[in-house]
């Protein structure tokens, strides 16, 4: 059985971190998008430079799970205003989770949310919030199954195009001493 492992992202991480960004963004959304929005926020969003800003900045925590040293999925909790929707106390924002589609549905996402709960946690806030795409069906029904409730919505970017996002919210958890590194499944 393999382990599967959940670390904090280096500055070393950079290159790998957003070849896998971009790959997974891709694959989630590219067939949904007008190439050119698509190219557009994948310029700005994700480049080695932009990701070693992320992975060296204190209010940012990159989560990064790997099995075998092979990068499965990544997750980013940031201090982050919320919008006005968000009402609930020491919001801190679920900002980016990527689950490689290879495993998808075998619990990988799980142990990425545990492991954002307690980022969270150690960022001192007490809810976490996040916003989706309102077409991301499966998404939404992952974090459904995790607790988070819909509170409203706002605007999302990509390249020129506005998209509508649910906005959902979580009470963060308290972590378990298993939740760092773990079998998977
Ligand atoms: C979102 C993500 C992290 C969830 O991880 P996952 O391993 O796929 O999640 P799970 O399989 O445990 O849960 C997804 C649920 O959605 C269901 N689902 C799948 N397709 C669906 C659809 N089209 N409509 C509604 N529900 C759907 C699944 O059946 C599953 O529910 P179940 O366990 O009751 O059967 C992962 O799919 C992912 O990385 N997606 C691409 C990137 C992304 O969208 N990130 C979120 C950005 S906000």
């Amino acid at each position: 059985m393999e382990t599967l492992h959940i670390r904090r992202g280096l500055v070393s991480d950079a290159p790998a971190l957003t070849a896998f960004a971009t790959r997974t963004f891709t694959e989630a959304f590219g067939a949904d998008n007008r190439p050119e929005d698509l190219q557009a926020h994948l310029t700005a969003s994700f480049n080695v430079a932009r990701q070693t800003t992320e992975l060296i900045d204190p209010n940012v925590a990159t989560l990064l799970a790997t099995m075998d040293q092979k990068l499965l999925a990544y997750a980013q909790i940031r201090h982050q205003s919320p919008p006005p929707c968000v009402t609930q106390e020491k919001p801190v924002e679920l900002h980016r989770f990527y689950v490689d589609h290879r495993v998808h549905g075998q619990g990988v996402a799980q142990r990425l949310m545990a492991a954002a709960h307690a980022a969270a946690h150690a960022f001192q806030g007490r809810h976490l919030w996040l916003s989706v795409w309102e077409r991301n069906l499966r998404a939404i029904a992952f974090y459904r199954k995790e607790g988070f409730a819909d509170v409203g919505r706002k605007d999302f970017y990509v390249g020129k195009d506005c998209q509508s996002d649910r906005v959902l919210v979580a009470a963060v958890r308290p972590s378990r001493p298993d939740d760092a590194s773990s079998r998977h499944p």
